[in-house]
Protein backbone atom coordinates (compact mmCIF):
# COMPACT_ATOMS: atom_id res chain seq x y z
CA UNK A 1 0.00 0.00 0.00
CA UNK A 2 1.13 3.18 -0.74
CA UNK A 3 1.90 5.58 2.00
CA UNK A 4 0.57 8.61 2.57
CA UNK A 5 2.17 11.29 4.10
CA UNK A 6 0.22 14.79 4.51
CA UNK A 7 -0.14 17.21 6.66
CA UNK A 8 -2.03 20.60 6.42
CA UNK A 9 -1.08 23.91 8.47
CA UNK A 10 -3.88 25.22 9.20
CA UNK A 11 -4.41 29.33 10.60
CA UNK A 12 -7.87 30.23 11.05
CA UNK A 13 -8.72 33.77 11.34
CA UNK A 14 -11.68 34.56 13.09
CA UNK A 15 -13.36 38.22 11.85
CA UNK A 16 -16.00 40.34 13.50
CA UNK A 17 -19.62 39.30 12.29
CA UNK A 18 -23.16 40.55 12.41
CA UNK A 19 -26.54 39.31 12.45
CA UNK A 20 -26.60 40.21 8.66
CA UNK A 21 -27.39 37.53 6.28
CA UNK A 22 -25.96 38.10 2.56
CA UNK A 23 -24.40 41.33 3.68
CA UNK A 24 -20.61 41.04 3.68
CA UNK A 25 -18.91 41.96 6.78
CA UNK A 26 -15.26 43.33 5.33
CA UNK A 27 -16.11 43.99 2.03
CA UNK A 28 -17.61 47.05 1.19
CA UNK A 29 -21.17 47.06 -0.25
CA UNK A 30 -23.29 50.10 -0.32
CA UNK A 31 -26.29 51.05 1.93
CA UNK A 32 -29.14 49.93 -0.54
CA UNK A 33 -29.57 49.89 -4.12
CA UNK A 34 -27.16 49.47 -7.17
CA UNK A 35 -23.52 49.48 -7.57
CA UNK A 36 -21.11 48.67 -10.49
CA UNK A 37 -17.56 49.72 -10.94
CA UNK A 38 -15.00 51.33 -8.42
CA UNK A 39 -14.47 54.88 -9.97
CA UNK A 40 -11.91 57.51 -8.68
CA UNK A 41 -9.95 55.16 -6.15
CA UNK A 42 -7.53 57.93 -4.93
CA UNK A 43 -5.58 58.79 -1.40
CA UNK A 44 -4.93 61.95 0.01
CA UNK A 45 -4.34 63.12 3.54
CA UNK A 46 -4.63 59.69 5.45
CA UNK A 47 -8.38 58.86 3.33
CA UNK A 48 -8.94 56.30 1.06
CA UNK A 49 -11.80 57.55 -1.57
CA UNK A 50 -14.06 54.75 -3.02
CA UNK A 51 -16.08 56.34 -5.57
CA UNK A 52 -18.29 53.90 -7.56
CA UNK A 53 -20.83 53.61 -10.33
CA UNK A 54 -24.24 53.81 -8.79
CA UNK A 55 -28.40 53.92 -8.52
CA UNK A 56 -29.63 56.36 -6.34
CA UNK A 57 -33.09 55.65 -7.52
CA UNK A 58 -33.14 51.56 -7.38
CA UNK A 59 -31.50 48.05 -7.08
CA UNK A 60 -30.86 47.57 -10.88
CA UNK A 61 -28.52 49.30 -13.35
CA UNK A 62 -29.49 53.13 -14.30
CA UNK A 63 -29.32 56.78 -13.76
CA UNK A 64 -25.56 56.51 -13.09
CA UNK A 65 -23.78 58.88 -10.95
CA UNK A 66 -20.52 58.39 -8.57
CA UNK A 67 -21.37 57.27 -4.89
CA UNK A 68 -19.03 57.86 -2.57
CA UNK A 69 -17.29 56.12 0.32
CA UNK A 70 -13.97 57.01 2.67
CA UNK A 71 -11.73 54.25 4.34
CA UNK A 72 -8.97 55.03 6.87
CA UNK A 73 -7.20 51.45 6.72
CA UNK A 74 -8.96 50.01 3.57
CA UNK A 75 -11.32 47.82 5.23
CA UNK A 76 -13.72 49.85 7.13
CA UNK A 77 -15.64 52.06 4.75
CA UNK A 78 -18.01 54.91 5.50
CA UNK A 79 -20.34 56.19 3.00
CA UNK A 80 -20.81 59.57 2.44
CA UNK A 81 -23.23 61.60 0.32
CA UNK A 82 -23.93 60.95 -3.20
CA UNK A 83 -20.84 62.86 -5.22
CA UNK A 84 -21.58 63.25 -8.62
CA UNK A 85 -25.34 62.91 -10.05
CA UNK A 86 -26.70 62.26 -13.15
CA UNK A 87 -27.63 65.63 -15.09
CA UNK A 88 -30.71 66.41 -16.66
CA UNK A 89 -29.72 68.60 -19.97
CA UNK A 90 -31.83 71.53 -21.30
CA UNK A 91 -32.49 69.70 -24.62
CA UNK A 92 -34.30 67.00 -22.49
CA UNK A 93 -31.62 64.79 -22.48
CA UNK A 94 -29.80 63.21 -19.42
CA UNK A 95 -25.88 63.13 -19.07
CA UNK A 96 -25.21 60.19 -16.84
CA UNK A 97 -21.62 59.32 -15.08
CA UNK A 98 -20.28 56.24 -15.92
CA UNK A 99 -16.76 55.50 -14.94
CA UNK A 100 -13.88 57.33 -14.43
CA UNK A 101 -10.61 58.65 -11.66
CA UNK A 102 -9.50 60.85 -9.72
CA UNK A 103 -6.43 62.62 -9.94
CA UNK A 104 -4.65 65.15 -7.55
CA UNK A 105 -3.72 68.09 -9.48
CA UNK A 106 -1.41 69.30 -6.49
CA UNK A 107 0.28 71.86 -9.24
CA UNK A 108 -3.04 73.37 -9.93
CA UNK A 109 -1.79 72.18 -14.00
CA UNK A 110 -6.25 72.86 -14.56
CA UNK A 111 -6.32 75.98 -13.22
CA UNK A 112 -9.46 74.80 -11.64
CA UNK A 113 -8.39 75.85 -8.34
CA UNK A 114 -7.30 78.89 -5.51
CA UNK A 115 -3.79 79.37 -6.65
CA UNK A 116 -1.40 78.16 -4.52
CA UNK A 117 -3.72 75.70 -3.32
CA UNK A 118 -2.35 72.29 -3.50
CA UNK A 119 -4.92 69.72 -2.91
CA UNK A 120 -7.66 69.97 -5.79
CA UNK A 121 -9.36 66.61 -6.98
CA UNK A 122 -9.84 66.19 -9.86
CA UNK A 123 -12.62 63.73 -11.38
CA UNK A 124 -12.51 62.37 -15.43
CA UNK A 125 -15.28 60.47 -16.25
CA UNK A 126 -17.38 59.44 -19.46
CA UNK A 127 -20.22 61.58 -19.30
CA UNK A 128 -22.58 59.16 -21.20
CA UNK A 129 -25.23 61.41 -23.18
CA UNK A 130 -28.67 59.60 -24.11
CA UNK A 131 -32.51 59.98 -24.69
CA UNK A 132 -34.58 57.40 -23.69
CA UNK A 133 -34.07 54.52 -25.83
CA UNK A 134 -31.45 56.48 -27.71
CA UNK A 135 -27.55 56.57 -26.66
CA UNK A 136 -26.60 59.87 -28.06
CA UNK A 137 -22.76 60.27 -27.09
CA UNK A 138 -19.60 59.23 -25.09
CA UNK A 139 -17.12 61.77 -24.30
CA UNK A 140 -14.55 62.49 -21.77
CA UNK A 141 -15.42 65.26 -19.11
CA UNK A 142 -13.98 66.87 -15.75
CA UNK A 143 -15.29 67.89 -12.32
CA UNK A 144 -13.67 69.35 -9.59
CA UNK A 145 -13.66 69.22 -5.57
CA UNK A 146 -11.68 71.71 -3.35
CA UNK A 147 -12.59 69.98 -0.15
CA UNK A 148 -11.57 66.53 -0.37
CA UNK A 149 -14.25 64.82 -2.35
CA UNK A 150 -16.56 66.58 -0.16
CA UNK A 151 -18.53 69.27 -2.80
CA UNK A 152 -18.04 68.73 -6.42
CA UNK A 153 -18.90 70.86 -9.46
CA UNK A 154 -18.86 70.09 -12.76
CA UNK A 155 -16.47 71.89 -15.17
CA UNK A 156 -18.62 74.55 -17.21
CA UNK A 157 -16.79 73.70 -20.99
CA UNK A 158 -17.36 69.77 -20.59
CA UNK A 159 -16.25 67.29 -22.62
CA UNK A 160 -12.82 67.77 -22.61
CA UNK A 161 -12.31 65.03 -24.79
CA UNK A 162 -14.88 64.27 -27.72
CA UNK A 163 -13.81 61.85 -30.76
CA UNK A 164 -17.46 62.10 -31.70
CA UNK A 165 -18.52 57.90 -31.17
CA UNK A 166 -20.93 56.13 -28.93
CA UNK A 167 -18.55 53.99 -26.98
CA UNK A 168 -15.67 55.30 -26.09
CA UNK A 169 -14.97 55.15 -22.08
CA UNK A 170 -13.39 54.65 -18.72
CA UNK A 171 -10.59 57.18 -18.99
CA UNK A 172 -7.84 56.56 -16.23
CA UNK A 173 -5.31 59.22 -16.01
CA UNK A 174 -1.51 59.39 -14.20
CA UNK A 175 1.00 62.24 -13.85
CA UNK A 176 4.19 61.81 -16.02
CA UNK A 177 6.73 63.88 -14.15
CA UNK A 178 9.45 64.17 -16.28
CA UNK A 179 7.32 66.03 -19.22
CA UNK A 180 4.89 67.39 -16.42
CA UNK A 181 2.00 65.99 -18.32
CA UNK A 182 -1.03 64.10 -17.71
CA UNK A 183 -1.42 60.82 -19.35
CA UNK A 184 -5.04 59.34 -19.86
CA UNK A 185 -6.22 55.88 -20.66
CA UNK A 186 -9.03 55.35 -22.41
CA UNK A 187 -11.00 52.43 -24.62
CA UNK A 188 -12.84 52.51 -27.58
CA UNK A 189 -14.76 49.29 -26.37
CA UNK A 190 -16.20 47.80 -29.58
CA UNK A 191 -13.15 48.11 -31.36
CA UNK A 192 -10.90 46.62 -28.74
CA UNK A 193 -8.75 48.78 -28.64
CA UNK A 194 -6.93 51.62 -25.99
CA UNK A 195 -6.33 55.07 -26.62
CA UNK A 196 -3.43 57.11 -25.01
CA UNK A 197 -3.73 60.92 -25.10
CA UNK A 198 -1.39 63.63 -22.98
CA UNK A 199 -2.80 66.71 -21.57
CA UNK A 200 -0.85 69.95 -19.70
CA UNK A 201 -4.12 70.55 -18.07
CA UNK A 202 -6.51 67.98 -18.03
CA UNK A 203 -8.71 70.03 -20.67
CA UNK A 204 -6.91 70.02 -23.79
CA UNK A 205 -6.27 66.53 -24.70
CA UNK A 206 -3.65 65.33 -27.47
CA UNK A 207 -3.59 61.71 -28.86
CA UNK A 208 -0.47 59.86 -28.48
CA UNK A 209 -1.07 56.24 -29.43
CA UNK A 210 -3.29 52.90 -29.21
CA UNK A 211 -2.49 49.38 -28.30
CA UNK A 212 -5.11 46.03 -28.92
CA UNK A 213 -6.76 44.12 -30.98
CA UNK A 214 -4.85 41.10 -29.01
CA UNK A 215 -5.83 39.04 -25.96
CA UNK A 216 -9.12 38.46 -24.75
CA UNK A 217 -11.88 39.65 -27.22
CA UNK A 218 -14.66 37.75 -26.78
CA UNK A 219 -16.09 40.61 -24.90
CA UNK A 220 -16.38 44.41 -25.40
CA UNK A 221 -13.10 45.70 -23.51
CA UNK A 222 -13.66 48.72 -20.52
CA UNK A 223 -12.30 50.10 -17.86
CA UNK A 224 -8.35 50.13 -18.73
CA UNK A 225 -5.62 51.27 -16.56
CA UNK A 226 -2.06 51.84 -16.48
CA UNK A 227 0.03 50.67 -13.89
CA UNK A 228 3.41 50.67 -12.63
CA UNK A 229 4.40 47.88 -10.92
CA UNK A 230 7.13 46.53 -8.94
CA UNK A 231 8.80 43.34 -9.69
CA UNK A 232 9.24 41.52 -6.08
CA UNK A 233 12.64 40.50 -4.74
CA UNK A 234 14.46 43.35 -7.16
CA UNK A 235 14.42 47.19 -7.97
CA UNK A 236 12.92 46.66 -10.78
CA UNK A 237 8.84 47.79 -11.88
CA UNK A 238 7.31 47.07 -15.23
CA UNK A 239 4.35 48.88 -16.75
CA UNK A 240 0.77 46.81 -16.70
CA UNK A 241 -2.00 47.78 -18.90
CA UNK A 242 -5.15 46.13 -17.49
CA UNK A 243 -8.91 46.11 -18.56
CA UNK A 244 -12.02 44.47 -18.41
CA UNK A 245 -12.95 42.22 -21.01
CA UNK A 246 -13.79 38.68 -21.29
CA UNK A 247 -13.58 35.02 -19.02
CA UNK A 248 -11.62 31.96 -20.03
CA UNK A 249 -14.98 30.70 -20.34
CA UNK A 250 -17.29 31.73 -22.92
CA UNK A 251 -19.49 34.71 -22.09
CA UNK A 252 -18.59 35.45 -18.71
CA UNK A 253 -17.04 38.93 -17.94
CA UNK A 254 -13.01 39.30 -16.14
CA UNK A 255 -10.29 41.18 -16.41
CA UNK A 256 -6.82 40.41 -18.44
CA UNK A 257 -3.47 42.44 -18.44
CA UNK A 258 -0.34 43.03 -20.86
CA UNK A 259 2.77 43.31 -19.07
CA UNK A 260 5.13 45.53 -20.69
CA UNK A 261 6.85 49.06 -21.33
CA UNK A 262 5.60 52.24 -21.49
CA UNK A 263 7.74 55.62 -22.46
CA UNK A 264 5.33 58.24 -21.89
CA UNK A 265 3.66 57.54 -25.16
CA UNK A 266 3.21 54.28 -26.16
CA UNK A 267 2.33 50.51 -24.49
CA UNK A 268 4.43 47.91 -26.14
CA UNK A 269 3.51 44.30 -23.94
CA UNK A 270 5.98 42.08 -23.14
CA UNK A 271 5.51 38.28 -25.57
CA UNK A 272 2.24 37.17 -24.04
CA UNK A 273 2.32 33.18 -25.27
CA UNK A 274 -1.37 33.03 -23.28
CA UNK A 275 -3.82 35.43 -22.08
CA UNK A 276 -3.45 36.27 -18.34
CA UNK A 277 -6.28 36.93 -16.56
CA UNK A 278 -6.20 38.52 -13.15
CA UNK A 279 -8.70 36.68 -11.48
CA UNK A 280 -10.42 33.72 -12.34
CA UNK A 281 -13.49 33.44 -10.81
CA UNK A 282 -16.57 34.90 -12.35
CA UNK A 283 -17.04 38.02 -9.90
CA UNK A 284 -14.23 40.30 -9.72
CA UNK A 285 -14.39 43.42 -13.08
CA UNK A 286 -13.95 46.81 -13.43
CA UNK A 287 -10.76 47.06 -10.79
CA UNK A 288 -8.70 49.98 -10.99
CA UNK A 289 -5.25 51.15 -9.25
CA UNK A 290 -5.21 54.13 -6.30
CA UNK A 291 -3.93 57.27 -7.17
CA UNK A 292 -1.53 59.24 -5.02
CA UNK A 293 -0.82 56.10 -2.66
CA UNK A 294 1.82 57.93 0.06
CA UNK A 295 5.76 57.12 -1.37
CA UNK A 296 6.29 54.77 1.37
CA UNK A 297 3.82 52.60 -0.42
CA UNK A 298 5.50 51.39 -3.47
CA UNK A 299 2.99 48.21 -5.01
CA UNK A 300 -0.52 49.36 -6.75
CA UNK A 301 -3.52 49.04 -4.96
CA UNK A 302 -6.96 47.70 -6.36
CA UNK A 303 -10.38 47.36 -5.82
CA UNK A 304 -12.67 45.48 -7.85
CA UNK A 305 -16.51 44.70 -8.15
CA UNK A 306 -17.70 41.69 -7.36
CA UNK A 307 -20.41 41.19 -9.83
CA UNK A 308 -20.42 39.86 -13.90
CA UNK A 309 -22.58 41.59 -16.48
CA UNK A 310 -24.00 38.16 -17.11
CA UNK A 311 -26.33 38.05 -14.10
CA UNK A 312 -25.32 41.36 -12.51
CA UNK A 313 -29.05 42.77 -12.23
CA UNK A 314 -30.91 39.40 -11.40
CA UNK A 315 -28.16 38.37 -8.27
CA UNK A 316 -30.51 38.21 -5.10
CA UNK A 317 -31.14 41.90 -3.50
CA UNK A 318 -33.19 40.88 -0.60
CA UNK A 319 -31.31 43.66 1.89
CA UNK A 320 -31.51 46.57 -0.42
CA UNK A 321 -28.65 46.62 -2.22
CA UNK A 322 -26.86 44.99 -5.51
CA UNK A 323 -23.24 44.23 -5.46
CA UNK A 324 -20.72 44.95 -3.91
CA UNK A 325 -16.49 45.73 -4.19
CA UNK A 326 -13.43 43.04 -3.32
CA UNK A 327 -11.10 43.33 -0.72
CA UNK A 328 -8.16 46.28 -1.30
CA UNK A 329 -5.41 44.09 -3.38
CA UNK A 330 -1.54 44.97 -3.37
CA UNK A 331 0.05 43.96 -6.85
CA UNK A 332 3.76 42.85 -7.49
CA UNK A 333 5.16 41.05 -10.47
CA UNK A 334 6.94 37.85 -10.27
CA UNK A 335 8.91 36.18 -12.90
CA UNK A 336 7.10 33.03 -14.17
CA UNK A 337 9.92 31.35 -16.64
CA UNK A 338 11.03 34.60 -18.65
CA UNK A 339 7.46 36.27 -18.06
CA UNK A 340 6.09 38.61 -15.71
CA UNK A 341 2.66 37.83 -14.22
CA UNK A 342 0.96 39.60 -11.37
CA UNK A 343 1.01 38.75 -7.81
CA UNK A 344 -2.14 39.75 -5.44
CA UNK A 345 -2.17 40.12 -2.01
CA UNK A 346 -5.09 40.94 -0.08
CA UNK A 347 -5.20 43.56 2.48
CA UNK A 348 -6.80 42.38 5.59
CA UNK A 349 -6.18 45.21 8.36
CA UNK A 350 -8.85 43.82 11.43
CA UNK A 351 -7.28 42.58 14.37
CA UNK A 352 -7.83 39.34 13.81
CA UNK A 353 -7.69 35.88 16.36
CA UNK A 354 -5.48 33.41 14.61
CA UNK A 355 -5.85 29.88 15.52
CA UNK A 356 -3.21 27.23 13.67
CA UNK A 357 -3.32 23.85 13.37
CA UNK A 358 -1.40 21.34 11.84
CA UNK A 359 -3.11 18.51 10.10
CA UNK A 360 -2.00 14.83 9.45
CA UNK A 361 -2.21 11.50 7.33
CA UNK A 362 -5.54 11.42 5.56
CA UNK A 363 -7.26 14.35 8.23
CA UNK A 364 -10.39 15.16 7.63
CA UNK A 365 -11.37 18.39 8.56
CA UNK A 366 -14.63 18.83 10.43
CA UNK A 367 -14.95 22.00 12.11
CA UNK A 368 -17.68 24.57 12.41
CA UNK A 369 -16.02 28.00 11.53
CA UNK A 370 -18.99 29.47 9.18
CA UNK A 371 -21.01 28.62 12.50
CA UNK A 372 -18.97 30.72 14.89
CA UNK A 373 -18.28 33.77 12.77
CA UNK A 374 -21.65 33.87 10.67
CA UNK A 375 -20.00 32.73 7.70
CA UNK A 376 -17.23 35.59 7.70
CA UNK A 377 -13.88 34.44 8.06
CA UNK A 378 -10.57 33.92 6.59
CA UNK A 379 -8.80 30.57 6.41
CA UNK A 380 -5.51 30.21 5.50
CA UNK A 381 -4.03 26.72 4.52
CA UNK A 382 -1.15 25.02 3.24
CA UNK A 383 -2.25 21.56 1.79
CA UNK A 384 0.92 19.43 1.76
CA UNK A 385 0.61 17.22 -1.34
CA UNK A 386 3.05 14.76 -1.32
CA UNK A 387 2.03 11.35 -2.19
CA UNK A 388 -1.93 12.87 -2.54
CA UNK A 389 -4.15 12.46 -5.16
CA UNK A 390 -5.80 15.73 -3.96
CA UNK A 391 -8.40 17.06 -2.22
CA UNK A 392 -11.76 18.28 -1.71
CA UNK A 393 -12.78 21.22 0.55
CA UNK A 394 -16.51 21.77 1.13
CA UNK A 395 -16.90 25.23 2.48
CA UNK A 396 -20.32 26.77 3.39
CA UNK A 397 -21.54 23.33 4.05
CA UNK A 398 -24.93 22.80 5.10
CA UNK A 399 -26.38 19.11 4.52
CA UNK A 400 -26.42 19.41 1.00
CA UNK A 401 -25.04 22.40 0.18
CA UNK A 402 -21.41 23.38 0.06
CA UNK A 403 -19.47 25.77 -2.10
CA UNK A 404 -16.70 22.89 -3.13
CA UNK A 405 -12.96 23.74 -3.91
CA UNK A 406 -11.00 20.67 -5.22
CA UNK A 407 -7.40 20.02 -6.51
CA UNK A 408 -6.66 17.07 -8.77
CA UNK A 409 -2.98 16.05 -8.58
CA UNK A 410 -2.70 14.02 -11.52
CA UNK A 411 -4.49 17.14 -13.64
CA UNK A 412 -2.96 19.62 -11.49
CA UNK A 413 -6.42 21.25 -11.93
CA UNK A 414 -7.72 23.42 -9.20
CA UNK A 415 -11.62 24.07 -9.10
CA UNK A 416 -14.31 26.10 -7.71
CA UNK A 417 -17.78 24.81 -7.92
CA UNK A 418 -20.93 26.72 -7.01
CA UNK A 419 -23.22 24.51 -8.90
CA UNK A 420 -24.81 23.47 -4.82
CA UNK A 421 -23.82 26.89 -3.10
CA UNK A 422 -27.46 27.94 -2.15
CA UNK A 423 -29.20 30.07 -4.09
CA UNK A 424 -28.47 29.32 -7.94
CA UNK A 425 -31.66 29.69 -9.40
CA UNK A 426 -32.17 33.07 -10.49
CA UNK A 427 -30.60 32.97 -13.82
CA UNK A 428 -29.04 30.49 -15.43
CA UNK A 429 -25.37 31.46 -15.69
CA UNK A 430 -25.32 31.71 -12.14
CA UNK A 431 -24.42 27.76 -11.39
CA UNK A 432 -20.59 27.58 -12.59
CA UNK A 433 -17.61 25.78 -12.29
CA UNK A 434 -13.97 27.38 -12.87
CA UNK A 435 -11.06 24.99 -13.56
CA UNK A 436 -7.41 26.14 -13.85
CA UNK A 437 -4.34 24.43 -13.60
CA UNK A 438 -2.21 25.21 -11.09
CA UNK A 439 1.41 23.76 -9.85
CA UNK A 440 2.14 23.15 -6.52
CA UNK A 441 5.38 24.52 -4.96
CA UNK A 442 7.61 22.00 -3.16
CA UNK A 443 4.51 19.77 -3.56
CA UNK A 444 2.48 22.20 -1.40
CA UNK A 445 -0.57 24.33 -1.94
CA UNK A 446 -1.10 27.27 -0.25
CA UNK A 447 -4.65 28.57 0.26
CA UNK A 448 -5.50 32.30 1.42
CA UNK A 449 -9.45 31.94 1.36
CA UNK A 450 -11.46 34.68 2.11
CA UNK A 451 -15.26 33.60 3.07
CA UNK A 452 -17.43 36.77 3.72
CA UNK A 453 -21.29 35.44 3.80
CA UNK A 454 -21.62 36.46 -0.07
CA UNK A 455 -18.27 37.13 -1.09
CA UNK A 456 -15.85 34.43 -1.54
CA UNK A 457 -11.91 35.17 -2.56
CA UNK A 458 -9.07 32.40 -2.95
CA UNK A 459 -5.79 33.58 -3.39
CA UNK A 460 -3.65 30.58 -4.13
CA UNK A 461 0.25 30.42 -3.66
CA UNK A 462 0.43 33.41 -2.58
CA UNK A 463 -1.48 35.04 -4.77
CA UNK A 464 -0.20 33.77 -8.23
CA UNK A 465 -4.20 32.95 -8.59
CA UNK A 466 -7.08 34.51 -7.64
CA UNK A 467 -11.15 33.01 -7.87
CA UNK A 468 -13.52 35.74 -6.86
CA UNK A 469 -17.18 34.10 -6.89
CA UNK A 470 -20.44 35.24 -5.63
CA UNK A 471 -22.62 32.54 -3.23
CA UNK A 472 -25.70 32.89 -1.62
CA UNK A 473 -26.04 30.11 0.96
CA UNK A 474 -29.45 29.49 2.52
CA UNK A 475 -28.24 28.20 5.50
CA UNK A 476 -26.06 30.08 7.59
CA UNK A 477 -25.31 27.40 10.14
CA UNK A 478 -22.42 26.13 8.05
CA UNK A 479 -19.12 24.23 8.09
CA UNK A 480 -15.76 23.34 6.59
CA UNK A 481 -15.01 20.35 6.11
CA UNK A 482 -11.69 19.13 3.97
CA UNK A 483 -10.72 15.37 2.90
CA UNK A 484 -7.97 14.18 0.62
CA UNK A 485 -9.00 12.25 -2.18
CA UNK A 486 -8.41 8.07 -1.18
C1 LIG B 1 -18.18 48.59 -16.89
C2 LIG B 1 -19.05 49.70 -17.46
C3 LIG B 1 -18.18 50.85 -17.93
C4 LIG B 1 -19.12 52.00 -17.86
C5 LIG B 1 -19.96 51.68 -16.64
C6 LIG B 1 -21.37 52.15 -16.73
O1 LIG B 1 -18.83 47.77 -15.99
O2 LIG B 1 -19.85 49.19 -18.52
O3 LIG B 1 -17.60 50.65 -19.19
O4 LIG B 1 -18.45 53.22 -17.75
O5 LIG B 1 -19.91 50.28 -16.50
O6 LIG B 1 -22.06 51.94 -15.54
Amino acid sequence: MKTLFLSVLMAITFLNSSAQVLRPNYHYTPPKNWVNDPNGLVYIDGEYHLFYQYNPFGDKWGHMSWAHAVSKDLQKWETLPLALPEIQNADGSTTMIFSGCVVVDSFNTSGLFAKGFKKGLVAVFTSHVSKPGQDLAQHQSLAYSSDKGRTWKYFDKNPVLDIGLTNFRDPNVIWWPSEKKWVMTVVKPLEYLVQFYSSKDLKKWTFMSEFGKQGDMSKIWECPALVKVPIENSKESKWVLMLSSGHRQAGYLAMQYFVGDFDGKSFKSQKQNEIFYLDEGKDFYAAIPFYNLPKTQKNPIIIGWTNDWEYANDIPADEGYRGGFSVARKLSLYNSRGVFKFKQEPIINHKVKTETLTLSKNYVLNSNLGEKTQNSYRLNLEVDLTASKGFDLQLLKFENQYLLLSYDVSTNMFSMDRTKSGKVDFSKRFPSIETIKILPQNNKLQLDILVDKSIVEVYVNGGKVVLTDLVFPVNQATKEIFSFFK
